[in-house]
């Protein structure tokens, strides 16, 4: 049930006298708001909304284009695709988003923003493990990724979780495919007793993100393409230490400055992924060509907080 709220908290906000009165007679109702940072967001979203219709001189048609639209996201929106969240992304929101709460000094490695299809569900498995839970391909160039976690003083940090998924070498997240097997290319891993962590995989491959909605609209309407360089995303979290959520790009991918959702946030999180071919991959059973990626992470001081999933119900 709606509570009203007591006599003496309603703020008689008046009545326009022109039309530039509007702003402010709304900013007058809502400034009993009494939770302070609801009211700092709410004010400022108030005030650049009505500046972004005053400026395009927004008309009833592309505002109620701008309903439909929004409305839309949610209809889109169901527990294996997040519109809104995709949108976001489309838009460079995200990214701005992970920059702004991340603070990062030049000689750490750069956030970059979490995408739809980071899932809690992801299992826990033993350094070294296999993360590609599907049958081996022909095409499959087996991965192996290793590094450390320290603090940003160098020291290791012990028992920290790393995170990773990525989508298949066709471009397609677990989530998005019957066809892979459940939680394939996800997993967790705990470093070792030096901040060590190391795990197998398969080469990822560049991908579109899902055009079939109102993202994919906007994108053909902009002349863009829906490319993703190829990435492995890492979530990194230890005690005491602000987690980071970054991604990971191969150096030679074509589509490292044309990124469709704003992902290469910095030079420095496209790496080499060396392929070798000489016998000696760090599982025997790996007898062909295969690629080697080390990254390290080093953890600002902070509090260590794993992000909310976009699809897990
Ligand atoms: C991704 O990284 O998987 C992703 C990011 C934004 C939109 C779609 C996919
Ligand atoms: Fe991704």
């Amino acid at each position: 049930m709606f509570e009203l709220p007591n006599q003496d908290e309603i703020v008689p906000h008046g009545i326009p006298q022109t039309p530039d009165d509007i702003t402010e007679i709304v900013l007058k109702a809502m400034s009993h708001t009494k939770d302070d940072r609801l009211r700092e967001i709410l004010t400022a979203l108030v005030k650049h909304l009505h500046a972004f219709g005053r400026e395009v001189k927004l008309n009833e048609e592309e505002f109620m284009a701008a309903i439909n639209a929004v409305t839309r996201l949610g209809h889109l929106t169901r527990d294996r695709h997040n519109e809104t969240m995709v949108m976001s992304d489309a838009l460079g929101f995200s990214t701005l988003v992970m920059i702004l709460n991340q603070a990062r000094t030049p000689e750490q490695i750069s956030p970059a923003l979490l995408g739809p299809f980071y899932s809690r569900k992801d299992p826990e498995y033993p350094l070294g493990f296999n993360i590609s839970r599907d049958t081996p391909k022909e095409s499959d160039i087996p991965l192996f990724v290793s590094g450390r976690v320290t603090s940003r003083d160098g020291k290791p940090l012990p028992g920290a979780l790393v995170e990773v998924w990525h989508a298949s070498p066709e471009g397609l997240y677990e989530n998005q495919d019957d066809s892979q097997p459940y939680l394939n290319l996800r997993g967790k891993f705990r470093t070792d007793a030096d901040g060590r962590y190391h795990f197998r995989t398969i080469r990822p491959a560049s991908y579109p993100i899902p055009t079939h909605g109102i993202v994919g609209e906007m994108l053909k309407a902009q002349s863009r393409h829906p490319f993703r360089a190829a990435h492995l995303h890492f979530t990194v979290s230890a005690e005491g230490h602000q987690t980071l959520v970054t991604q990971i790009f191969p150096k030679d991918d074509p589509f490292l400055e044309s990124d469709c959702v704003f992902g290469v946030t910095s030079a420095d999180l496209a790496m080499e992924f060396p392929i070798h071919d000489d016998g000696r991959a760090p599982d025997p059973d790996v007898r062909g060509r295969y690629c080697t990626l080390e990254v390290d992470f080093d953890l600002s001081p902070g509090v260590s907080r794993l992000p909310a999933s976009p699809i897990d119900s």
